[in-house]
């Protein structure tokens, strides 16, 4: 454990590193580059939900002006890693294969990629392509289609005794439903495609993870591995939807090959919304028991999501019920419904944000029902050890953040008793919901060189969705190295970068950070050992290259976890504690105070770890009160793909958040201490909100988001 690191943050922290080249529009995104010689690609999508292409006419776009190439399943080249073995059937589900068949699996789908030299004669000729179908019947709605029901993953467990809740003297039992939502980020996805030789490939792309992005290119065109260079310098949020290889990124590479030109493909905002995966419609059922002081009994936590005909998509929301709190009996069940949709993915907080909705707000209910007070309700059932695998937690310090939020948001300020506070003519509430994530470490490589001048360079493959993850390795670097920031740089974004893992999970602080670390301590040592007696904690690493004529001195290390994690439980928790205003009279919920805690272990960048958590509450507080996206299931397509009707929050809904951190290093995680927080900052924040909007009104809303309509015609009486 490093002292240097283990010492209380500062309040401020280092500012982003890459803020100024943001802000003036220095940075440059995947779709922000233009190879000699490069052309565009617009996709066109089917007009109907589910059956077959009967025929399809492209003559009238391949003579509109500037046309390269129409591409369609009709003229498409095989792509080599969509084909089945001869004689093998069909795999029954598997991802989407662009361009495979005649076969329509959802609104939307692309059915022809047009290639022009512009992209507005590429959209106007992609407008001039004409499909014929035949048309089956579809599902879009989970109401309608609930014979087809799968298993969803291993989200059917039990622990203790099936439905033990139903035994204990202070119980209930409610459905909570969340629609369909968009990550929504800023950034529109976007590739550039470009064949250097006929097995070579480079890419400009939005994703997560380039290289899980080229190993995904590399499984999809069976090309050889070190033939793909992948870059992803700035991606403009993600959330998750930038984890695969999708549709659109296989078309521009298709047809990039197909014209033998640069091809740049770029998503509509429309598209965000049926081409990049969502957050799924999910419906879940909680029985909750507990005894007349508040230990809990038992949960019975079940839960059916929608995802593709042609893609199981588990995400099992119901785990928060078996690790949250401390009670003996628990059963799960989880199930998926195939729907004629495009197939989610995982979006910040996959699962656990749906799954802590119906959790918080049944824990919420109960504690009217006990009449405890609900915080006092999650400490009575507070999980010492970890109630799944029954190992110690690595560490967890979860009940001094409820201390501090409750103190933050003045909790005491909050009566018991539901709508008997109000102010200027609107009913006022606080509520609270907590949030858990597992805290991962995984294997990551860095390479840390320190230059003839002093320049200290990192590098790794990893890719910044926008948490800031340069200014945290360069805050990690500059304490090992004992040098300022600005003598270090961070390379990322490049897939010939020693080994990163995709930034998922709230993972990449711990993983990919222990790789800097280790590797700067080891670029030290071996400074240390040049110096020989006499070394000191801050060398003058340019005058020892000096004095050694040495050009330069550089190491590559390989960092991944060891035996602790078989030993511990590792997660994170947050604690989110709301105060709503409530219009009686029009049902308009604004969120007037917000406190967000988060115990993830040491923090490395508290500015960035601030922004980290404001952002995530935002998305929290989108998701309990705006985002929903509504199929017309008549005809299977989204109506509200777009920002005027698919609402997400801005400045005027969101008050001033106030983020707090326990800051306690985790022991055993990694030599900084630090657990992720990207999931636990959006994971409890709308059971919070929907716990508040009761406190306030007596009205429970079980079904996100919760707009206005579902609050007026409340018989509200103003005390
Ligand atoms: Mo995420 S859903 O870990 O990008």
């Amino acid at each position: 454990m490093n002292d240097q690191l283990n010492k209380p943050s500062s309040s401020t922290g280092m500012s982003r590193i890459d803020g100024r080249l943001k802000v003036t529009g220095a940075a440059r995104y995947s779709g922000e580059f233009t190879p000699a010689g490069m052309v565009y690609g617009v996709l066109v999508g089917s007009t109907i939900t589910k059956g077959t292409i009967k025929s399809i006419d492209t003559k009238a776009a391949e003579r509109a002006p500037g046309v390269l190439k129409v591409i369609t399943h009709l003229n498409a080249p095989k792509i080599a890693g969509y084909q089945v073995e001869p004689g093998k059937p069909e795999p029954a589900k598997g991802t989407y294969k662009l361009f495979y068949n005649n076969k329509v699996l959802f609104n939307g789908q692309p059915i022809a990629v047009v290639v022009a030299d512009s992209f507005e004669r590429a959209l106007f000729a992609a407008s001039l392509v004409k499909a014929q179908y035949n048309t089956d019947p579809h599902h879009t709605s989970m109401q309608d289609n609930t014979g087809a029901f799968a298993p969803g993953g291993d989200g059917t467990t039990k622990r203790g005794t099936v439905d033990a809740w139903k035994t204990a003297p202070f119980k209930l039992e409610q459905e909570y439903i969340i629609p369909s939502e968009v990550h929504s980020a800023m950034e529109l996805h976007a590739i550039i495609a470009k064949w250097d030789a006929e097995d070579k490939l480079t890419v400009w792309t939005k994703t997560q993870g380039v290289q899980d992005t080229r190993d995904g290119i590399v499984s999809i065109f069976k090309l050889p591995k070190e033939n793909v260079q992948v870059n992803s310098k700035f991606v403009g949020g993600a959330f998750g939807s930038a984890l695969q290889v999708w549709p659109h990124e296989v078309a521009a590479i298709l047809s990039a090959k197909v014209v033998k030109r640069p091809v740049k493909l770029l998503l509509g905002r429309a598209d965000m919304f049926t081409s990049v995966g969502y957050r799924p419609y999910t419906w879940q059922k909680i029985g909750i028991g507990a005894t007349a002081d508040g230990k809990l009994v038992g949960i019975t936590h079940e839960a059916v999501g929608q995802t593709s005909t042609y893609e199981d998509f588990n995400e099992e929301p119901i785990g928060v019920s078996r690790s949250t709190y401390a009670c003996p009996n628990v059963n799960t069940i989880y199930k998926i419904n195939p729907l004629d949709i495009g197939s989610p993915t995982w979006m910040r907080g996959p699962g656990e944000a749906t799954g802590a909705f119906a959790l918080e707000s049944a824990l919420d209910e109960l504690s009217y029902a006990l009449n405890i007070d609900p915080i006092k309700l999650r400490l009575i059932n507070y999980a010492e050890t970890d109630p799944e695998s029954g190992k110690p937690f690595s560490s967890k310090y979860l009940n001094e953040a409820y201390k501090l939020g409750a103190d933050g948001i003045g909790w005491d300020d909050r009566k018991q008793k539901p709508a008997s506070v109000s102010k200027n003519g609107w009913m006022v509430g606080y509520g609270m919901g907590g949030g858990m994530f597992g805290a991962y470490r995984d294997k990551a490589a860095a390479k840390a060189i320190m230059m003839a001048d002093g320049t200290l360079i990192i590098q790794t493959a990893v890719s910044d969705i926008g948490p800031g993850t340069g200014t945290a390795m360069v805050t990690i670097a500059s304490d090992v190295m004992g040098i300022p920031a600005d003598k270090i740089r961070f390379d990322m974004g490049d897939s010939s970068l020693p080994l990163a893992p995709s930034q998922g999970g709230s993972s990449t602080t711990a993983t990919v950070g222990s790789a800097v670390y280790q590797a700067c301590t080891d670029l030290k040592e071996n400074f240390q050992k040049l110096i020989g007696n006499g070394g000191t904690d801050k060398p003058d690493y340019a005058a020892v290259l000096k004095q050694h004529n040495l050009p330069k001195l550089e190491i590559t290390v390989d960092s991944s976890g060891g035996p602790e994690r078989d030993k511990y439980a590792m997660y994170s928790w947050s604690v989110h504690f709301v105060r709503v205003l409530v219009h009686p009279t029009t049902g308009v919920v604004k969120v007037d105070k917000v406190v967000c805690v988060a115990d993830s272990g040491h923090i490395v960048s508290p500015k960035t770890a601030r922004s980290q958590i404001v952002g995530g509450a935002i998305g929290g507080i989108g998701m309990a009160l705006m985002e929903e996206v509504i199929i017309d299931d008549r005809y299977g397509k989204l109506v509200n793909n777009n920002f005027a009707d698919y609402h997400v929050p801005v400045n005027a809904d969101i008050p001033q958040i106030e983020a707090l951190f326990v800051n306690k290093p985790d022991p055993y995680i990694n030599p900084m201490g630090a657990k992720g927080m990207g999931e636990i900052a959006l994971i409890g924040m709308a059971g919070a909100v929907a716990n508040a909007v009761y406190n306030a009104t007596g009205k429970r809303v079980r079904e996100l988001p919760i707009t206005p309509d579902k609050l007026v015609g409340m018989e509200l009486e103003l005390s």
